[in-house]
């Protein structure tokens, strides 16, 4: 119960979607409820802000895009019939897309059915994936899932090795909404290369989920991809997980999709409300808004007691940061704003960074994820001691974490769900995208651009192609020593540090041809990729 006010407490518990949220500990102990209900009550624009985003205002005023992630769970609310009919017709090709695989008529190059699924994507294109299929994985599982989220070599050998000799029957899914990322396109040459040197066609192994026109659109269709799916310019990639993007992979797993549109659309319902008081999402904007003064002073810890949840601090942190971390407000003006996500889960964490939490610096705000039911019914129950079971356990480390933090005046706020299925996963996914974008107005920042992530991109590129002009310089003179600065002068950089570091890495790095000597560096062997 609420410290404060039982009707608080009430406001919050939806009997039937199996969800309350209690905000009453991040409000200091003896708080007057009236005052806060008043700030509450500063949130109301922000609320209409999003009536009019359902609506189909533009809403990500940088790329003069609408933002419409709410009509992929109910269709009916798009504000266009062209729009309407694009997303039941992709709910479809997923659906039937999935059968004809678990069917067998779609099968790959040599027979027999998938078994694998390797999504090729990143940030937005992997992270909802990443989190659904962990937190609803079960033995019963129709294919198992792989990763390349990253273009890291190592990373993609190590699920190339969980793959094993499955690779015949791996079905690919690039997933990449501009289709030009090039970490995704990186992890698909990869993959490619993989199947070929195991004598098997990638295309005949590969889809696509992609924007129309996109460069990744294009080679798929191209070189024969299986299938395309869409991916349209009014939906962010970290509010894609109920678009093709994670729709595709969880039905392919043997998830119930239908389950999880279904929560989040009661979701939305709880939270399509112009009256902050009676919108669970305003409410947990404007907690986040109270612990952090809204400048991002304090971090979100997010603590779910729950293994299968373990990675939905991880989707957090991006749909939470990428969405509010911004330089500039909507306005132009230098805000430098934020709020930092990170957390793993308990009661594992107590055994971590948890101490801090209880005793440290008090930089930041919990929050609890709290699911009642501890394992499936059709499990066998263990009493760890007369009368008592591991998950009781479970649930008195969190109560008793919360409480501590409370009595030490951390604040923290509790989410409680009956149980981790679909139809939760999909009221959670709806819940924080929701509450994202109220406190992301509240601020008055653009929380559907990502502009540091572009830049990123360009820096990369930039390192890649001064590589170039090293390797070069290099090879012009094989089998010389020049100098770090010599390199540069002939690479035409006078940023020694850039060159060096692309050196050493060149170095490390056999049969890249390149050795490092005591007075410099020298491309070695009679030909750059031989030596
Ligand atoms: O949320 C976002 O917009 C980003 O994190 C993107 O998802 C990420 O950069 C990958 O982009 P893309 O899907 O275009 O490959």
């Amino acid at each position: 119960m609420s410290q404060y006010s039982l009707d608080l407490f009430d406001a919050l518990t939806y009997a039937d979607a199996d969800v309350a949220i209690d905000v009453s500990r991040i409000f200091p102990a003896g708080a007057d409820p009236a005052d806060i209900l008043g700030r509450l009550d500063a949130f109301s624009p922000s609320c209409a802000a999003m009536l009019a985003i359902e609506g189909g205002a533009i809403a990500n005023p940088d790329e003069g895009r609408m933002v419409g992630h709410y009509w992929l769970r109910d269709a009916d609310l798009a504000p266009d019939p062209a729009l309407k009919t694009a997303i039941l017709a992709a709910l479809s090709q997923v659906s039937a897309f999935a059968d004809a695989v678990h069917a067998g008529t779609i099968a790959p190059q040599r027979g027999g059915k998938f078994a694998h699924i390797l999504i090729i994507g990143i940030g937005g294109s992997a992270l909802g994936p990443q989190f659904v299929s962990a937190a609803l994985t079960t033995a019963a599982d129709k294919m198992k899932v792989h990763f390349f989220d990253n273009t890291d070599p190592d990373g993609i050998d190590r699920a190339l090795d969980q793959i094993g000799d499955g690779l015949a029957a791996t079905l690919a899914i690039v997933i990449s909404k501009s289709g030009g990322t090039q970490e995704t396109r990186n992890g698909m040459l990869e993959a490619a290369a993989a199947f070929a040197r195991e004598g098997l066609d990638f295309a005949k192994h590969a889809v696509a989920v992609t924007g129309e026109g996109s460069a990744l659109n294009k080679h798929a269709k191209s070189h024969g991809f299986l299938d395309t799916f869409p991916m349209w310019d009014w939906v962010g990639g970290r509010t894609s997980e109920l678009s093709a993007v994670g729709l595709l992979p969880a039905a392919l797993q043997g998830l119930d999709i239908a389950a999880m549109l279904d929560g989040a659309a009661l979701m939305d319902t709880k939270t399509r409300r112009g009256q902050p008081r009676e919108n669970p999402a305003a409410w947990l904007a404007f907690a986040w808004h109270e612990a952090t003064g809204g400048t991002g002073k304090r971090d979100m810890v997010v603590l779910p007691y729950k293994d299968r949840l373990e990675l939905f601090s991880r989707y957090l942190q991006q749909l939470v940061m990428e969405s509010i971390g911004k330089r500039l407000d909507l306005q132009g003006n230098e805000v430098l704003q934020g709020l930092a996500v990170y957390g793993n889960k308990g009661s594992t964490d107590q055994h971590a960074y948890v101490q801090q939490l209880r005793d440290g610096v008090k930089n930041f705000f919990v929050t609890f994820i709290e699911v009642l039911q501890d394992r499936g019914a059709d499990r066998p129950v263990l009493e760890v001691e007369p009368g008592v079971t591991s998950g009781d356990y479970l649930s008195g480390f969190l109560q008793g974490t919360r409480r501590a933090l409370t009595d030490a005046d951390r604040p923290s706020l509790t989410l409680t769900i009956q149980r981790c299925d679909a139809r939760a996963i999909g009221m959670l996914i709806a819940l924080y995208e929701r509450a994202v974008g109220i406190y992301a107005h509240r601020i008055g920042v653009n929380a559907y651009h990502q502009p540091g992530v572009e830049a990123g991109k360009k820096a990369a590129q930039a390192v890649i192609d001064l590589q170039l002009r090293v390797v070069t310089a290099l090879q012009q003179r094989r089998g010389q020593t020049l100098a770090l600065a010599e390199i540069g002068n002939a690479a035409g950089s006078a940023d020694t540090e850039a060159v060096y570091w692309v050196l050493r890495h060149l170095a490390a790095n056999p049969g890249k041809g390149l050795v490092r000597t005591d007075g410099g560096f020298k491309a070695a062997g009679s030909s750059w990729r031989s030596a």
